[in-house]
């Protein structure tokens, strides 16, 4: 038996991957990567097309980004955060709270995002109970229909997706759940707002904090907000005195153009978490930050049993703070910053082009993420039946001609490293181009 065999046959008996089926599973050995590429045990090479599930920020291989994880690796690989403090972990925190928008300046390092919504949903509940005016009562949440805000049981609780929580369901806490603002009879945020404000109205006294995806609901199927809701839930979250969380594992680290979400309409929430990008998609790391007015609320003397009470064993570790603060730098810098402009619109080209093909009902795009529809009727308004998952039958036809996507349901998700170049991009227009076709027309 060749390695390569050796290691696919390990892969089946002994790896169970996460969100997969693994009756089906046909494994894919990824040995190396290099830019947008990943390569294969056979050498094969797939382009990220979704940057290894979102968090690539630019690229695989990143001289900076190893140079910089390689000097710290010659200093210290790990020391705790729970009294103790690294040198890159201060770096980072003092950065994100440069970068971060308004007053949000108190960094609390998770290890992935789940985490960093778990802590956010914590801070949230034990702010209530020991702020200047406490107001214990306040333990609620809201969150939208369709969120998705991770996989461990808090961030499951204000998730809103049946197909990922629906078998959970007995262990969850309950939420107030709004309407997906994106679904329903009218497409503008007034909507979507009242229906926010009447249930203010009702129950803010037990409200502690509504989280929301800014702009994008990722994992529902890529889906936009309507211009003006972000600002609008600040303004009422503001009013009612409930606080908001930002749940920007996807849409921070500037992929959207700005470096966060809420920059578009000029929101500071009270909580910010990011992930995925933070540290370029090389190393587990996620942040809550907090602004003052939360972070002074846990400051006592030891007995007086303010402090958070929640910490993971890796938090703010320094290989991941270092991989994040290149990865800042990197995002950062002219290179990158002046090449973005052009790169998003090469990327509404070829979506553009993609909506000429009869199969393709719709895409969307917000800077660098993209979605594709799929149709089968003329006039464009129909959906595939789920069952048939043309969806992902459209991803297996790319990967045979050497682009990696993985759908969300029959929407195709488009979201490269930033450091795709023309050419690149344009292999990965032409490829879903055919696929799509391969396959809608095979049906
Ligand atoms: C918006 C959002 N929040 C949180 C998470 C959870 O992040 P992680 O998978 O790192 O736990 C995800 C993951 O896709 C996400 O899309």
């Amino acid at each position: 038996m060749t390695t390569l065999e050796q290691h696919t046959q390990w892969d089946r008996e002994h790896c169970w991957h996460p969100f997969t089926q693994m009756a089906e599973y046909e494994p894919l050995v990824i040995e190396r990567a290099e830019g947008v590429w990943l390569y294969d045990t056979s050498g094969k090479r797939y382009l990220d097309g979704i940057s290894s599930m979102w968090c690539n920020l630019v690229g695989h291989h990143h001289p900076q980004i190893d140079a910089a994880i390689h000097l710290q690796l010659d200093k210290l690989a790990h020391a705790t955060t729970l009294g103790l403090a690294n040198v890159p972990a201060i770096e980072l925190a003092r950065r994100l709270a440069e970068l971060a928008p308004g007053d949000l300046s108190h960094v609390f390092f998770s290890s992935d995002g789940s985490s960093a919504i778990e802590a956010a949903l914590k801070i949230a509940f034990q702010y209530w109970r020991q702020c200047e005016s406490p107001r214990p009562e306040k333990k609620r949440f809201v969150a939208l229909g369709e969120a998705y805000h991770g996989d461990t049981l808090g961030s499951a609780s204000v998730g809103g997706i049946d197909r990922f929580n629906a078998i959970f369901q007995p262990l969850l806490f309950d939420v107030l759940r709004l309407r997906c603002p994106a679904v329903g009879p009218r497409a503008d945020a007034k909507f979507y707002l009242a229906e926010l404000e009447s249930l203010l109205q009702k129950q803010h006294e037990e409200i502690a904090a509504l989280i929301i995806e800014p702009c994008i609901q990722a994992a529902a199927g890529m889906v936009f907000h309507p211009p003006g809701y972000l600002r609008g839930v600040r303004e009422l979250t503001a009013r009612y005195d409930v606080l908001m969380i930002a749940d920007e594992i996807v849409t921070g680290c500037g992929r959207l153009g700005p470096l966060f979400a809420c920059e578009i309409e000029n929101v500071i929430p009270d909580l910010l978490c990011l992930g995925k990008s933070l540290t370029g998609g090389y190393l587990p790391l996620s942040a809550t930050i907090a602004t003052p007015r939360i972070y002074q609320a846990f400051l006592g003397d030891t007995a007086s049993g303010r402090a958070f009470r929640h910490g993971h064993t890796y938090a703010g570790n320094p290989l991941g703070a270092a991989a994040a603060l290149a990865t800042l730098n990197v995002l950062t810098s002219d290179e990158v910053q002046q090449r973005l402009p052009k790169q998003i619109l090469n990327l509404a080209g070829m979506l553009a082009h993609l909506e000429t093909q009869p199969h393709v009902a719709a895409t969307r795009q917000l800077g660098m993420i993209a979605a594709v529809e799929l149709t089968p009727s003329a006039d464009k308004n129909e959906r595939y039946p789920q069952a048939e998952r043309i969806g992902h039958k459209v991803c297996r036809a790319a990967l045979h001609k050497g682009l990696w996507l993985r759908p969300l349901g029959d929407t195709l998700v488009i979201m490269p490293p930033l450091s795709i170049s023309d050419e690149e991009l344009d292999f990965v227009g032409q490829v879903l181009a055919e696929s799509i076709a391969e396959i809608t027309n095979r049906r």
